[in-house]
């Protein structure tokens, strides 16, 4: 297990020193798993169906002006009604395990009180489904689809609503943990609270003075622990948990030792809120000064809770955030180097292409808290992907993107580092938050108006990947 409170810099099975990419193996460990990865409000559809409540993003994007094309997860890719022929995509593609995630509107309609009796019907044959095509389950259970009636009652910024995220995880895990064996709490904490409560561009579109945005960070990583615990109790011991959390990767701008110890250090440090604190049960001391007068209302009993030892720990990995040097002088050890104007980035702006990201990410994790399982729960880039004239759908930049993303990753399981499994975002085109539907991030197209599905490319690449276990 991932403990919580693990000592830093403990010895790790693998040398500090990077590993020249030409001495690797050519391929992933054996058993690696290969899967692929949606979420209910971006694909599902269905929003009126079988007792369903409104969640904080049907709010949010039946506002105008918040979604671009005021587009909405009305519809999405109908994965709701037509789930039975996505399993065969995922089969075509030779994946062996399916990362979802559950709509807790659909099972607690207005978030806490009765249960919906509807409401966990569909993933209950969702999940047959992939079972029967042998293709393992792995449930996210806050994919960002908040009940509103909670956010009525202040949303995270409620202690209540930890509170309330334990119980309905606690209800999901003792529903199916029979066949569902592998949960995940949160997907991006730190993207649902910075996003959606400090910048305002994602739901419930706040935009919190710091005193307020801390307490809303704190009780997101406490929902995180108490779920844990309440997993822990209600499921049979064999249903494993962890996050699935979008780090701050750092990356040393030059591979030495000294950038690579600061590169670390950063880790620690821009992740302070969310992965360190679960991983440590502490507030690291920069961060309690960062915060200051505005440092979040927390008890020792709420860190021990955060601290809930883990199975494994789930990365979600698209971008390097920061290039990292060493800086002996300044207190911190490190500095960041600046993410320059002409770097290279994938159609949305925001996805600078850093494979090295894939290498980097894991590895911190597991140097810094001895974390034993890792996941990369999310990899992938949107692209604006149509089908040409022959009906194939030509993706080559993400082709180029998936290969040079995965060389990194098979460079860290080759110098030990203990990535078991990657899961490909998205297995399908669908709703991209605030982007709408105009950035696709699908291995299969999907023609909005027909709903029809087509492979692209990088689905031919990703099945010949899998089916090797290599790159080449
Ligand atoms: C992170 C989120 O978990 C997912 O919902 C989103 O679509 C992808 N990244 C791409 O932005």
């Amino acid at each position: 297990k991932a403990a919580g409170a693990s000592a830093l810099g403990s010895a790790a099975s693998f040398e500090a020193q990077a590993q020249p990419a030409a001495s690797t193996p050519p391929g992933f460990p054996a058993g690696f798993l290969w899967g692929t990865a949606t979420a209910s409000y971006q694909v599902e559809g269905a929003v009126q169906e079988d007792g369903r409540g409104a969640s904080i993003w049907d709010t949010f994007s039946h506002t105008p002006g918040k979604v671009r094309n005021d587009d909405t997860g009305d519809i999405a890719v109908d994965h709701y009604h037509r789930y039975k022929d996505d399993v065969q995509l995922m089969k075509a593609l030779g994946v062996r395990a399916y990362r979802f995630s559950i709509a807790w509107p659909r099972v607690f309609p207005q978030g806490t009180g009765a249960a919906n009796p509807k409401g966990l019907d569909f993933y209950d044959r969702l999940i047959d489904a992939l079972l029967a095509n042998g293709i393992a389950p792995w449930a996210t259970l806050y994919h960002w689809d908040l009940p509103q009636a909670l956010q009525d009652l202040g949303g995270w910024e409620s202690r209540d609503t930890a509170r309330a995220f334990a119980d309905y995880a606690g209800h999901v895990a003792a529903r199916i943990g029979d066949r569902v064996k592998h949960l995940f709490t949160h997907n991006e904490m730190s993207a649902f609270i910075e996003l959606g409560y400090g910048q305002g561009i994602h739901a419930p579109g706040l935009k919190l003075p710091p005193r307020r945005l801390n307490q809303a960070r704190h009780h997101a990583v406490l929902g995180h622990g108490l779920a844990v615990q309440a997993i822990r109790a209600a499921a049979r011991p064999d249903v494993k948990v962890g996050p699935a959390e979008n780090i701050n990767v750092c990356v040393p701008v030059i591979e030495t030792e000294e950038h690579i110890r600061a590169a670390e250090r950063a880790t620690r440090e821009l992740n302070a809120g969310y992965l360190t604190v679960m991983l440590e049960g502490r507030y690291t001391e920069a961060f309690l000064a960062w915060t200051g007068a505005d440092a979040p209302t927390f008890t020792a009993e709420d860190l021990a809770a955060i601290a809930s030892p883990l199975d494994f720990v789930g990365i979600n990995i698209y971008a390097p955030h920061n290039y990292v040097r060493a800086a002996p002088d300044a207190p911190s050890g490190f500095a960041l180097a600046p993410i320059t104007a002409g770097f290279p980035h994938m159609q949305t702006p925001w996805l600078k292409v850093g494979p090295e990201a894939l290498h980097w990410g894991p590895r911190h994790v597991a140097r810094l808290w001895d974390v034993k399982d890792i996941y990369i729960t999310e990899n992938g880039c949107a692209g604006t992907d149509t089908p040409a004239a022959d009906g194939i759908v030509y993706d080559t930049d993400r082709v180029m993107f998936l290969r040079n993303y995965l060389t990194q990753l098979q460079r860290a399981t080759a110098a030990g580092v203990p990535v078991r499994g990657y899961f490909l975002w998205s297995l399908l085109d669908n709703f991209e938050w605030a982007d709408g539907y105009a950035s696709r991030f699908g291995l299969h197209h999907v023609d909005y108006a027909t709903q029809k599905r087509t492979p692209k490319l990088s689905a031919e690449l990703y099945r010949e990947i899998i089916a090797r276990n290599a790159l080449a």
